[in-house]
């Protein structure tokens, strides 16, 4: 029960629309505080996250066949430089809004230096992420990419 190597499509039921919050009004959601390697409180204006609304989180609760620990909307205005994430080393991911259409997430070896995979994801499909390795948003966003990041409570991962 292993992440994947990068990234895959995987076999999860469509969001019902009607229970994702539109983009004009996740910002009156709360914000999910976000931080640095060191502990220090990590804010931008550019990339923000918030913990999604009940009725969407039943629904993901319901819906997904390993336990949950957060579900999540995120929202960024530009690409996203190369990171591996603070606390998890999975995550599934539901593109609302892919932000343009020439935007892919790129996936690297532990050093860096060689890049794994490369994938424009497509909005409304759901993808499990090896976020325990380098990877970055690549491209040129002309709206804000948004999106639902489901978290699985931590040792817990599908079966792809
Ligand atoms: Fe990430």
């Amino acid at each position: 029960m292993n992440p994947p190597n990068t990234t895959c499509e995987v076999d999860l039921p469509l969001v019902p629309v009607d229970l994702i919050v539109p983009l004009e009004q996740v910002g009156k959601l709360n914000p999910v505080v976000l931080y640095h390697q060191d502990g220090s409180v990590y804010q931008v204006d550019w990339y923000r996250v918030y913990t999604c609304n009940q009725e969407l989180t039943d629904w993901v609760i319901e819906n997904f066949p390993i336990e949950v620990e957060l579900v999540e909307y995120v929202v960024s205005d530009q690409a996203i430089i190369m990171h591996t994430d603070l606390g998890r080393n999975c995550a599934y991911n539901y593109l609302i809004d892919t932000g343009g259409t020439d935007i892919v997430t790129e996936f690297y070896s532990s050093d860096k230096t060689q890049m794994l995979d490369s994938i424009e994801y497509q909005p409304n499909k759901w993808y499990g992420l090896n976020v325990g390795i380098p990877h970055r948003v690549n491209g040129t966003q002309i709206r804000p990419r948004f999106l639902i990041s489901v978290t699985p409570k931590s040792g817990v991962t599908y079966k792809f």
